[in-house]
C-alpha cells in the first residue's frame, strides 16, 4: 500500500487526477539503483553523526540489500500512488526494515538533493557509455580514412564542386567535430562530479551529517559548494542536453552525406545490405534508413535540448516542481543516441566506396580553377589579376564545353600572357592536391600525418 512522504498537514489523501499528474515513476525509476546507493551512503553519514547505532546501521544495510535484489528482480516495483522513485523506495525499505528503522533514513535529506544528485550520477554513468560510442564511430571513420588511402573526391562548397580533396581527408573532417564531442563530455563531468546531497530541501542540513563523506561514497569529487544552487540548478543537466544534441547534428551532417552519395546521381557510395532496408512495394529498393533515422532523430533530441532550456527559464530559486521535467529530455537523449550510434558505426564501417567514380568527378565543374589562380600567385602575378584570368579560362571553357585541360598553348597564351604551358603541372587532381601542403591541407602527406593525429587522439581517451 502506498505511503505518501507528506500527509502530517493533510485532512486526506491527494485528489486521483492530482495523483496521476503529479506520479513521475514511469519514468524515473530508472534511478532507483542510484536512490538506494544514496540511501546507503546517508545512513552512513546518519551513523557517523550518531544518528543511527551501530545495529540500525546494519540493519538499514541489509534492508537495501534486499530492497536493491527485490527492484533488480522486478519482485518490488512501484505502485500507483507512489508519487516518484523515492516514494516508493521509502515505501519499500518501510516494508523491510519496519516502520522504526524505515522511518530514520529521511532525516537530513529531501527529495530535492536527492533527485539532483541523482540526476548527476545516472548522466555522468551514460556520458560515459555515449563517449565510449561516439570513438567507436571515430574509430569507424578513421578506418575508412585510411583505407581510402590517396582516393581523391570532389570537395563541395554550397553542394557545388569546388575543389579536389582526398576522401579520407574528407571523412576525418566528419572525425574531428566527433572527437571535440567526446572532449566535452569529459569536461562536462568536471562540472557535473559535484554532489548536491546534504543539501536538503534548499538550506542544508542541521543534522551534521557530512556532504563531503557523502559526495566520496557517491564517485563525486566533492559536495556543491551552495545548497540553494545544488538543489535549484539544472544547468549541468542542460550542458549534457547540448552536447548530446551537438552529437546527434553531428551525425546528423554526416547522414546527410551519406544519403546524398548513395543516391543514383552521386553514386558514391554502396551500403551493406545488413545495414540497409528495403521497400515494401518496390523490390529494387535498398534504403539508407538508418542515416535518415538519425537526421531524424536530431530533430527529437534537439528538441529535448530546447525543451528543457524553456522549463528552466522563468524558474525562480531554489527548488520548483517544474524541474521534474528535467529527466524525460535527458533519458530520451541517451536512449536514443546510445540506440543509433552502434547502428550508424555499423554503417559507417561497411560503406563502400565507388573511389573511381568519386576520382572521374574530382576535376569536373572547373573544380582545379583555384590551382590556376594560385599557380599565377607563384608566377607573381597579384591574386587579383589571377583570379580574372582564371575566370576567363572558366569562361572560354564553358562557352566551348571544353575541360581547363582541354585548353591548348595557344588558347591559354591568348587569355594571358602568362599563361605558359607549364600551368598544365597544376592541371591534374594529383597536382592539386599535392601542392595544398600545409599543416590541416589535404595533400595526402598531410592526410597521413592527420590521419595518425586522429588515431592518436581517439586512444587517448
Ligand atoms: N520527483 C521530483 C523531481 O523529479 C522530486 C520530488 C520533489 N518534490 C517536492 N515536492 N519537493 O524533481
Amino acid at each position: 500500500k502506498p505511503v505518501a512522504l507528506w500527509g502530517g498537514r493533510f485532512s486526506g489523501g491527494p485528489a486521483p487526477e492530482l495523483a496521476a499528474l503529479s506520479q513521475s515513476t514511469h519514468f524515473d525509476w530508472k534511478l532507483a539503483g542510484y536512490d538506494i546507493a544514496g540511501s546507503r551512503a546517508h545512513a552512513r553519514v546518519l551513523h557517523a553523526a550518531g544518528l543511527l547505532s551501530d545495529d540500525e546501521l546494519a540493519g538499514m544495510n541489509d534492508a537495501l540489500d534486499r530492497l536493491l535484489a527485490d527492484v533488480e528482480s522486478g519482485a518490488f516495483l512501484p505502485v500507483l500512488g507512489d508519487e516518484d522513485v523515492h516514494t516508493a523506495l521509502e515505501r519499500g525499505l518501510i516494508e523491510r526494515a519496519g516502520d522504526d528503522l524505515g522511518g530514520k533514513l529521511r532525516a537530513g535529506r529531501s527529495r530535492n538533493d536527492q533527485i539532483a544528485t541523482q540526476v548527476r550520477m545516472y548522466l555522468r554513468d551514460h556520458a560515459r557509455v555515449v563517449a565510449g560510442q561516439v570513438l567507436d564511430l571515430a574509430d569507424a571513420l578513421i578506418a575508412q580514412a585510411i583505407a581510402a588511402g590517396s582516393a581523391p573526391m570532389p570537395g563541395r562548397t554550397h553542394l557545388q564542386h569546388a575543389q579536389p580533396v582526398l576522401l579520407a581527408h574528407h571523412l576525418l573532417a566528419h572525425t574531428w567535430p566527433l572527437l571535440r564531442d567526446v572532449d566535452r563530455l569529459i569536461d562536462w563531468d568536471v562540472r557535473a562530479a559535484r554532489s548536491p546531497y546534504g543539501s536538503g530541501a534548499l538550506a542544508g542540513s542541521s543534522l551534521r551529517l557530512d556532504p563531503a563523506a557523502v559526495a566520496r561514497d557517491l564517485g563525486f569529487d566533492g559536495p556543491v559548494e551552495n545548497s540553494i544552487d545544488g538543489t535549484a540548478a539544472r544547468d549541468v543537466v542542460a550542458e549534457f542536453a547540448f552536447v548530446a544534441a551537438m552529437i546527434a547534428v553531428d551525425l546528423s551532417r554526416l547522414a546527410e552525406e551519406i544519403i546524398l552519395w548513395n543516391t543514383k546521381e552521386f553514386g558514391f557510395v554502396t551500403l551493406d545490405d545488413a545495414w540497409s532496408t528495403g521497400s515494401s512495394i518496390m523490390p529494387q529498393k535498398k534504403n539508407p534508413d538508418i542515416a535518415e533515422l538519425a537526421r531524424g532523430k536530431a530533430g527529437r533530441v534537439l528538441g529535448d535540448l530546447t525543451g528543457l532550456l524553456a522549463t528552466l527559464k522563468g524558474l525562480p530559486l531554489a527548488y520548483n516542481r517544474d524541474l521534474q521535467e528535467d529527466k524525460e529530455p535527458v533519458f530520451d537523449q541517451v536512449e536514443t543516441l546510445t540506440v543509433l550510434l552502434p547502428a550508424f558505426t555499423g554503417m559507417v564501417s561497411t560503406i563502400t566506396f565507388d573511389t573511381d567514380r568519386m576520382a572521374e568527378l574530382a576535376p569536373q565543374g572547373f573544380a582545379l580553377a583555384t590551382d590556376i589562380a594560385e599557380w599565377l600567385v607563384r608566377q607573381g602575378v597579384p591574386f587579383r589579376v589571377a583570379h580574372e584570368v582564371a575566370g576567363a579560362c572558366v569562361r572560354e571553357c564553358e562557352g566551348r564545353g571544353i575541360e581547363l585541360w582541354d585548353l591548348s598553348d595557344e588558347d591559354l597564351a591568348k587569355l594571358s600572357e602568362h599563361l605558359t604551358p607549364e600551368v598544365r603541372s597544376v592541371l591534374t587532381v594529383e597536382g592539386s592536391l599535392a601542392s595544398r601542403d600545409a599543416v590541416g591541407g589535404t595533400a595526402p602527406a598531410r592526410v597521413t600525418e592527420q590521419i595518425e593525429q586522429a588515431k592518436e587522439r581517439s586512444t587517448e581517451y
